[in-house]
């Protein structure tokens, strides 16, 4: 298994990621959860430069969901922390490699010393056009969806839009992902089977992609093992095999 296997002129757009298994990582070695987050931030940046460097377009990462606010707050707390952090110095990192950067989710709920890091970030990166990668913060997809729901019920109140006109496209250009594409491959670590409200509209076609490694093992190699998983797939939208060809 060899990054020289991936047929670069099929390679997905976008690739969106639940980053998950940190907590039994640090467990597995007998150390606190935050052990493992921290030593998640290694694979965020190996996967990032992976994407980048083989051409893909966007990187949909999932850092916290709506629901991971009911944590222990010692966690959340540190995990706040660990962004802040984070998005400081790796910003030199992201201006190396031509990669822009960008935020999904709740920005009321984020404490406002990781705002200022992420949009500061974000205005240091705005101009790099080598990849985008897209950080799924106090996001959930019911989340999106509910905001979205409420602003077309409005433009509706208003008059700027008949009942009519409320179609896919529509849905789509109001959801806070509607500057990216829809991602192709959608990857989870970790072992588990699930979804945990992360782009539930865009992924209506996506290809899962399932792995049992942790988190902060993951690295360049099992993202190639993804990518090559996934240009086997035969992607029929609806459609028999034979009208494919
Ligand atoms: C993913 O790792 C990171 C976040 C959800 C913030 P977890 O913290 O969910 O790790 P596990 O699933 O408990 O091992
Ligand atoms: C999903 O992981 C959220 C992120 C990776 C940020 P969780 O660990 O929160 O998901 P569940 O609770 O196991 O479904
Ligand atoms: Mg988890």
């Amino acid at each position: 298994m060899s990054k020289d296997q991936i047929n670069l002129n099929k390679l997905p757009k976008h690739i969106a990621i639940i980053m998950d298994g940190n907590g039994r990582w640090a467990k597995e070695k007998g150390k606190f959860r935050i052990f493992g987050h921290q030593n998640g931030v290694k694979a965020v940046r190996e996967v990032s430069e992976g994407c980048a460097e083989l051409g893909v377009e966007y990187l949909t990462l999932y850092a916290f969901s709506t629901e991971n606010w009911s944590r222990p707050k010692i966690e959340v707390n540190a995990l706040m922390t660990l962004l802040v952090k984070t998005i400081k110095s790796e910003t030199q990192t992201l201006m190396k490699n031509g990669i822009k950067l960008d935020a999904i989710g709740d920005r009321t709920t984020l404490p406002a010393e990781c705002l200022k890091e992420l949009d500061e970030a974000i205005n240091a990166t705005k101009d790099n056009t080598r990849m985008t990668l897209i950080l799924a913060l106090s996001y959930s997809a019911k989340w999106d969806i509910v905001n979205a729901t409420r602003t077309i019920a409005q433009k509706a109140l208003n008059g700027e839009i008949a009942i009519e006109d409320v179609n896919e496209e529509l849905i789509d250009r109001t959801l806070t992902t509607h500057k990216y594409p829809h991602p192709e491959l959608m990857i989870r670590t970790s072992g588990e089977l699930r979804i945990s409200n992360f782009l539930l509209w865009e992924i209506a076609y996506s290809e899962l992609y399932f792995t049992t490694v942790l988190w902060p093992d993951y690295r360049k190699e099992q993202l190639y093992e993804a990518i090559l998983e996934y240009q086997s797939r035969e992607r029929r939208f609806g459609k028999t095999s034979e009208q494919l060809v």
